[in-house]
């Protein structure tokens, strides 16, 4: 059980409101993820819901108990962080038993409890090793192992592939997402990175300046963004905006088209423009264009466009791939 419930959850630092008023219902078993830019009080409102930070008003219930005032080992959560924070003299074994060992849990359970954490993790063949022996990748994954073990009713990740490479964050994306399906445990998961967002949530919260912008799955986002700060925040790259007599003319302040949503022609359609940088990536074509008289904006075409610097280039937004945006950025 791991159903998590906030209501009007407010977080200051003195005088400074870093999360204004939160409410949030996150049910039994879900990947939710918080997204939004650096600054944006992420890792706050991961801290308040794990109790490491106090609320400064408003209320947070897990299973349906009050747990606004409980320390943070009485909620039955878990928390992985981007800095590991192993043990370096400790091997694997005894890093992941650890907080079984604080509890002074059984051996005989604690030894189970971590074989079967090994086990999910792969990290079964590495369990005499110490942390300096291991990859990054790995320690990430001992690192789980240690709140695994706790068989917490939810886990909450604050960043944990920030420390990766670019190739091993999108391996292990996939095996927490594996692991979400394999445990079907809560987990909140924070990240920056839409992209991560995107392809491991059920249910994406939109922060910005503490506030919640939206809440969706990732698809609704992507067709359905409440307002221009999350139509330009979910896709990449990122959607374009056109402001001026083509908005107008389609009775909006500002219209927005993503990049994959432009029909592309040498020789005729809406807008035109020149090529600055043509980027053929064989799988796709990204095409930076400056539009006459408008904005720098990116095309995207499927598979290979033999276009290139400096030449000329027609586009059409696709039908019913235009959003329109009002003056105070709300969608129309
Ligand atoms: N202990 C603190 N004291 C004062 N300000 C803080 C403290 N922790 C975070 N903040 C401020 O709260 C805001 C949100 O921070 P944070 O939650 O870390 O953002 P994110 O995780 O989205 O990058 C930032 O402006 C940060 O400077
Ligand atoms: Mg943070």
């Amino acid at each position: 059980m791991g159903g998590i419930t906030l209501k009007q959850v407010r977080k200051s630092f003195g005088d400074i409101d870093v999360i204004p008023g939160v409410d949030l219902e996150i049910k039994d078993g879900e990947f939710v993820v918080f997204v939004g830019p650096s600054g944006c009080g992420k890792s706050t409102l991961l801290r308040v819901i794990a109790g490491l930070e106090d609320v400064t008003s408003g209320q947070i219930t897990i299973d349906g108990q009050d747990m606004t005032d409980a320390a943070p080992a009485k909620r039955g959560l878990a928390m992985v962080f981007q800095s590991y924070a192993l043990y370096p003299h400790m091997t694997v074994r005894k890093n992941i038993a650890f907080p079984l060992k604080m509890a002074r849990m059984d051996p005989a359970e604690q030894d189970r409890r971590v074989n079967h954490a090994a086990n999910i993790l792969n990290l079964t063949d590495y369990l005499d090793r110490r942390p300096g022996q291991l990859s990054g990748g790995q320690r990430q994954r001992v690192a789980i192992g240690r709140a695994i073990v706790r068989e917490p009713s939810a886990f909450l990740f604050d960043e944990p592939l920030s420390n990766l490479d670019a190739a091993l964050r999108v391996n292990m994306r996939v095996e927490i997402s594996e692991l979400h399906k394999k445990l079907a445990t809560t987990m909140i998961y924070v990240t920056h990175d839409q992209v991560e967002a995107m392809t491991m949530a059920d249910k994406i919260v939109v922060l910005r300046a503490g506030k919640v912008e939206q809440v969706g799955g990732p698809l609704e986002l992507y067709h359905k963004p409440a307002n221009r700060f999350v139509a330009g925040f979910i896709g990449s790259p990122n959607m374009n905006f056109l402001e001026g007599e083509v908005a107008a003319r389609m009775g909006a302040h500002a219209i927005g088209v993503r990049p994959e949503h432009f029909s592309m022609s040498t020789s005729q359609g809406l807008l035109s423009g020149v090529v600055g940088v043509a980027e053929h990536l064989g799988s796709d074509t990204f095409l930076h264009v400056d539009l006459d008289n408008g904005p720098h904006i990116i095309a995207r075409a499927a598979g290979e466009m033999p276009v290139n610097h400096g030449d000329r280039i027609w586009l059409t937004p696709q039908e019913g791939r235009v959003y329109r945006f009002d003056a105070k950025g709300l969608a129309l």
